[in-house]
Parts: structure tokens; sequence; C-alpha cells
């Protein structure tokens, strides 16, 4: 890995992955960095590396042929990690076509730009044998195995089953990547975390959400019974997990990335109140998301197993941690949450 086209960058897990990769790799050459600027990319994630002679950012489209071909051709990678994504459930509910373009199309239009320049063609000895020192990484989602019972974990076997648009659109691009690897050869890698939480997380999403929402003294909106269960992981280890499969993955694999760290909605929100020392009168139980995924569970004994990766980070440090971080940069929060977000909170929680 010398040559490295990171997509979505600028947003919460991209983002700190550049942090994490300029950081721990000394022999890295050159990363670029393509992301649109949607509402939930920020460029202030990336002050830290702005100084960085190999980081280079590009503002454009995933899906913009012409653009993605003339960053290969200008940069010649070896290495992709595909980040760039709608990635929103309750958005993908009320507007769904984006996920497809964007996640879909998007993905495919970076694996026909690599499949020509490592010119990967179907009659090529590479259509059977990986072609060593190139790679597509995948960012996946657990989401796409669907929803589990009270018993059970997803495996990278477990049949696909999406049940919102968002993550019909992620096993719909899982699709695509499959079959460029059984088709052309690309050598490739499929990564499915569970849900992250961290630093630079948009306020969209349940943890800085319920933050941002305490700190202001405002409800937090609860969907349903606030019993639906999502398996926790530090956004630095996940990033470190990529980094992992970069480096020792077997090519043409999945691997599942989690850390055993189920917990319920309702316990989370509990933790922040009680943290941040807000009283539980702020919880309000609103009207619960259509299809929503009762429980996530990943099995990580692959990756723990076979390459040797593992967690670092404890819950208690991790949720302490992230909790400093968004009452230091307070300022960020509000600048991420002006202008187009605005709109989308009174329109989504408006009876809360
Ligand atoms: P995010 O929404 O914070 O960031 C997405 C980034 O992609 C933004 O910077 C945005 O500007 C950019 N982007 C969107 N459309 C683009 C386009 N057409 N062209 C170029 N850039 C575009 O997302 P995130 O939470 O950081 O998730 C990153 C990836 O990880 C996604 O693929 C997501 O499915 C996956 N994932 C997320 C989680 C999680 O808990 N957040 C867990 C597992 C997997
Ligand atoms: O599992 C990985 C996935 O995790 C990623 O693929 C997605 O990109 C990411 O958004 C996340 O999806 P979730 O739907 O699990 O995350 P979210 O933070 O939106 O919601 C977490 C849980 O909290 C979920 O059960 C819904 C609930 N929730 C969420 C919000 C925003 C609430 O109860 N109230 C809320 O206001």
């Amino acid at each position: 890995m010398k040559r490295l086209l990171v997509t979505g960058g600028a947003g919460f897990i991209g983002s700190n992955f550049i942090q994490q990769a300029l950081r721990r790799r000394e022999d890295l050459e050159l990363l670029v960095n393509l992301d649109l600027l949607t509402y939930a990319g920020n460029l202030e994630n990336l002050l830290p590396v702005q100084g960085d002679k190999r980081y280079v950012f590009v503002h454009g489209d995933i899906r913009d042929r012409a653009l993605v071909e003339e960053l290969f051709s200008r940069y010649a990678f070896d290495t992709v990690v595909h980040f760039a994504a709608e990635s929103h459930v309750d958005r993908s509910i009320v507007e769904p076509e984006i996920f497809l373009t964007t996640n879909v199309i998007g993905t495919q239009t970076l694996l026909d730009a690599a499949k020509r320049h490592w010119k990967l063609e179907p009659d090529s000895k590479y259509s059977t044998e990986y072609k060593p020192g190139v790679v597509y990484l995948q960012v996946s989602t657990d989401e796409v195995y669907g929803a589990l019972g009270k018993t059970g974990m997803f495996t990278e076997t477990t049949p696909l089953a999406p049940n919102s648009p968002y993550s019909a659109s992620k096993a719909s691009a899982d699709l695509v990547v499959r079959a460029y690897r059984q088709t052309y050869g690309m050598p490739v890698n499929i990564t499915r975390c569970s849900n992250n939480y961290g630093p630079y997380q948009f306020p969209e999403k349940l943890i800085p959400l319920m933050l941002h929402n305490a700190l202001e003294g405002k409800p937090l909106p609860v969907y349903g019974d606030g019993m639906q269960i999502r398996d926790w992981l530090h956004v630095s280890d996940h990033c470190s997990a990529i980094l992992t499969v970069l480096d020792k993955g077997v090519r043409g694999e999945v691997y599942n990335i989690g850390g055993n760290n189920e917990r319920a909605n309702i316990e989370i929100v509990r933790l922040i109140l009680d943290e941040l020392g807000k009283p539980e009168s702020l919880i309000r139980h609103v009207q619960d998301r259509p299809g929503h995924d009762r429980r996530y569970a990943i099995d990580n004994t692959k990756i723990t197993g076979q390459l040797g990766w593992a967690p670092a980070y404890s819950f208690q440090q991790g949720m302490r941690e992230t909790i400093e971080w968004y009452l230091q940069n307070p300022g960020w929060v509000e600048r991420v949450t002006s202008g187009e977000y605005l709109d989308y909170y009174s329109r989504m929680y408006e009876n809360a």
C-alpha cells in the first residue's frame, strides 16, 4: 500500500481513517481523498493532516466517471478504500434514490476505473489469480445481513437480507464487488463493521444526536421502546481493522468487524444523560423507525483469529473520550448542524 485512493474521507469514518493511516504508515507515498462534501462531509475533520505533503484533497463525485478515470491516470493508485456513501438509514427511508445512485453506481464507477487501470480483463491471467500489489477494499456494514432475534450472531456466511433502502443499497454494492472479483479477478476485500462511535460523527446518528440534544436541554427522541440492540465499536478500532485487512487480508475475502459490545439504545441514552448530569425526563419515546432492525451482533472470530486484529478501546473508555471530544468541540457541532441539517431535523422530529 503506497498510493492510496480514499473516497468519502471528509466524513466520520473516512476522516478518522485518513488521520490514522497517515500517522501509522510512514511508507505511504500518497493519499488522495475524493469527496463530494455533501452535508455529511466536512474538511474541518481533516485539519490535522492539512500540512502533510502526502495528502491531496479532490472535491468531486465518485459517480463522475471521467474524473475517477483521470485520477487513476494521474496518480496510479495501487489501493482503493471506498467509504463514500449516503450512510443514514432514516434519510434512506424518505429519499431512497440517492442511496442507490451513490452507493451502487458510485461503487461500480470505482471498480470500472480500477479494472481498467490495473488491466484486469476477463481473458487476462488475472481473471484466475489475483494480481499482486493492488487491492480494492469495500467498506460495507453489518446491516446487509438484516436483523437478528434474541440469539445468534452475523458471520461472513450469513445470507444477505437487508431491510432498509440504505442497507439494500450497501448489499447491492457488495454484490457488484463480488461480481467483479468473480468475473474480472478484481483483488477485493469487503469489510462489514458494526455501529461506530467516536469523534467527528455527524449529529444525526444516535450517540452524537443524544449528546447534542442533552447539552441543549432538548428532548431525546428514542424510537419505539428503545430496546433495539446495536454492537458498538470505537471508530479508531474500525480504522485499525481496515489497515489490518489491507496488510494481511486474503484477497477475495469478506471480514466482519466488531468488538462484542452489544447495548440496547435506551442504555446508551441513559449513560449519556448520566455522564452529563442531565435528567431522564428529557427522554421521549417517539414513533418507531419503519422496518427497524431489532438486533445486530457481529461474530468477529475470522478477523481476530486469522488476521490477529483486536479492538484497543473498551466501551467505557471510548464513550468517556467521545463525550469529552464533543464537550471540547461545540464549534464543530454548531457548524455542521447549521444549514441543511436544521431543515432535516425539523422535518424528521416534528412531533418529538
Ligand atoms: P458519513 O455519512 O459520515 O460520510 C460519508 C462521506 O461520503 C461524506 O464525506 C460525504 O461527503 C461523502 N460522499 C457522499 N456521497 C459522495 C459522492 N457521490 N462522491 C464522493 N463523496 C461522497 O459516513 P460514515 O459514517 O463515515 O460511513 C462511511 C462508510 O462506512 C459508509 O460506506 C458506511 O456505509 C460505512 N459504515 C458506517 C458505519 C457507521 O456506524 N457509521 C458502520 C459500518 C459501515
Ligand atoms: O450497523 C452499522 C450501521 O450503523 C451503519 O451502516 C450506518 O451507516 C450507521 O448509520 C448505523 O446505522 P443505525 O441505523 O444503527 O444507526 P443510528 O445511529 O441511526 O441508530 C442507532 C439506533 O438508535 C437505531 O436502533 C435507531 C436508534 N435511534 C436513532 C436515532 C437517530 C433512535 O432511537 N433515535 C434517533 O433519533
